[in-house]
């Protein structure tokens, strides 16, 4: 049996090192080396295991059974209401109160040519968990690789028909938790579109809208600064980025969605995934009260967490993509995150 605290590493023949734990399959280190070798932790954590099991416990975790905002928690599903726990304002988010995050998953090493080194990662969530309809059995499995790709590869199914939205949730700093904002990483997004938030803490209205002249436009690589100091309506109501954005030419194959670099560092992270869409968070509600890695304040927009997905409260949008997964289906979820 995993315990929370739990350490599990995977190594490359490259000198990347990721390590995670039991208690929501947290990704509390990243090691990854620049052009010259120089290696840095490029995920925002804390200094040990204590601090990450006492602390946020969003960071690098795995989110279920619904990342992102479900608006009130309520959703309709075959002529049935659902009412959801709500743990963010009247909102559901990343699953409830007692989501994927906080539960500890069973780990074993996973053997799989394809991999320098993986483990699977696996859960069984009750029927009525968080007040979803469903016992759903998840498996998720971490593979590192040695073209330095660190490989998210999610399954599920379920008795009953319900909903998914898998996701991970670590925030990334290429120069090195730590060492600053990342305010000067330069971010290029592989999408047209995004999907508008309302005031209501973050919640989508349901319109999918052009990123072209706004603030929200990464087609054309530029600093998360230019947009988090811009004026734009949206980066203010949430004080930075905290968008769904919708992935070009969308197919169920894996595809480029983001690129991120630092261009201090030099280190540089491509994200494929399969999913339609990818949350960019950039940390704007971290204000410095909480200690991060190398004893450093974790501040505003320390990290940028880029959350491959279905998007947020497609169960109440006609327009957005299907989350509903029936008994007999499998679920299918590929994120990986490329270094170089
Ligand atoms: C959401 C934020 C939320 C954060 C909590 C992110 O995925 O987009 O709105 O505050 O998770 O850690």
């Amino acid at each position: 049996m995993t315990k929370a605290s739990d350490v599990f590493t995977l190594k490359n023949g490259n000198n990347i090192e990721v390590t995670f734990i039991g208690r929501g399959g947290q990704l509390i280190g990243i090691k990854v080396p620049d052009a010259k070798g120089e290696i840095a932790d490029v995920v925002i954590g804390y200094e040990n295991v204590d601090a990450a099991l006492a602390g946020d416990g969003y960071f690098g975790a795995l989110c279920g059974r619904y990342a992102n905002r479900i608006v009130g928690g309520k959703f309709e599903l075959d002529g049935t209401q659902y009412q959801l726990d709500v743990n963010n304002g009247p909102n559901h988010l990343h699953g409830g109160n007692d989501g994927f995050n906080s539960r500890v998953w069973d780990v074993e090493p996973y053997a799989d040519s394809k991999y320098a080194q993986a483990y699977k990662l696996s859960l069984v969530s009750p029927d009525g968990d968080q007040k979803y309809p469903g016992e759903l059995t998840v498996s998720v499995i971490y593979g590192l690789t040695d073209d330095n790709e660190l490989v998210i590869d999610y399954t599920a199914d379920t008795t009953k028909p319900t909903i998914i939205n898998l996701t991970s949730h670590a925030y990334f700093n290429l120069k090195g938790a730590g060492t600053g904002t990342v305010e000067n990483h330069i971010l290029e997004l592989n999408a047209d579109k995004y999907t508008p938030i309302s005031a209501e803490i973050g919640t989508v209205t349901g319109e999918i809208a052009e990123v072209k002249g706004t603030a929200m436009d990464f087609v054309d690589a530029k600093k998360i600064g230019d947009a988090c100091h811009s004026d734009c309506p949206q980066v203010k109501l949430v004080d930075g980025i905290d968008h769904n954005f919708v992935i070009n030419g969308y197919d169920g194959n894996l595809k480029l969605a983001a690129r991120l670099s630092d261009p201090e560092s030099g280190r540089e992270m491509q994200v494929f995934t399969d999913q339609p869409g990818v949350q960019i968070y950039t940390g704007s509600h971290f204000d410095g009260s909480e200690t991060g890695k190398s004893g450093a304040p974790i501040e505003k927009w320390a990290g940028v967490a880029l959350e491959t997905q279905i998007f947020p409260d497609s169960p109440n949008k006609e327009n957005f993509p299907n989350a509903v997964l029936r008994p007999g289906e499998v679920y299918k979820h590929t994120c990986v995150y490329k270094f170089s």
